[in-house]
This record gives structure tokens, sequence and C-alpha cells, in this order.
């Protein structure tokens, strides 16, 4: 499966769910959440996410980001459409530490 992680946060520029067949973002106020059970690993998402938030779960150290996948996507609101991301976007991009601030 591919997992969303740390810097989607306060970024959420939404250009991943427009390209996703089986429409499995979900989203959290400030971030989204790949469900890691209906996403079938076309990794057609991974390129389109301007913060390179998007990654495999195959890779190493993400152990944390797939609990918090799998955990968020069974509570949060399923998202099939872009929207306009947060007017302060490129703010946040690359900034360290965006879940233990923002998370939410
Ligand atoms: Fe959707 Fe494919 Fe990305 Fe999985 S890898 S979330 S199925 S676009
Ligand atoms: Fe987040 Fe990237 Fe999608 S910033 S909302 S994973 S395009």
């Amino acid at each position: 499966t591919y997992i969303v992680t740390d810097n989607c946060i306060k970024c959420k520029y939404m250009d991943c769910v427009e390209v996703c067949p089986v429409d499995c973002f979900y989203e959290g106020e400030n971030m989204l959440v790949i469900h890691p059970d209906e996403c079938i690993d076309c990794g057609v998402c991974e390129p389109e996410c301007p913060a390179e938030a998007i990654k495999p779960d195959t890779e190493s150290g993400l152990d944390k980001w797939l609990e918090i996948n799998t955990k968020y996507a069974s509570v949060w609101p399923n998202i099939t459409e872009k929207r306009d991301p947060p007017p302060d976007a490129k703010e946040f991009d690359g900034e360290e530490g965006k879940y233990e601030k923002y998370f939410s």
C-alpha cells in the first residue's frame, strides 16, 4: 500500500485525490490519509503530490505513518474531489516535526 506522511500536514494540496482510481483518500482537518486496505498499489498518486508526502509503505521507518493512515482512514470522511489547498500551504512545505505541532 501507499501511505500519506508528515509533509502533507498543513500543505494538503489534494492533487492526489484526483488521480486515485479507487477513491481511497480520507480527509482530516490538516491532512489526508490513504486507506491501506483499499489502496490497490497502483502508485499514480505518488508523483502527483507537490509535497512528496506519499510513499510506499515498503520504505523503511514508516511504521508510525502506516498506523496513522490505518487508524484515521476508518474515522475521517472520504474525499474524492480536489478543492483549493490552504492559501499558506507553501509556508509549511518541508517544515520539520509537523505531526507534533499541527496534526489534527
Ligand atoms: Fe490510490 Fe493508487 Fe495512490 Fe493507492 S497508490 S492511494 S490506489 S492512487
Ligand atoms: Fe497531501 Fe500531497 Fe495529497 S500534500 S493532500 S498527499 S497531494
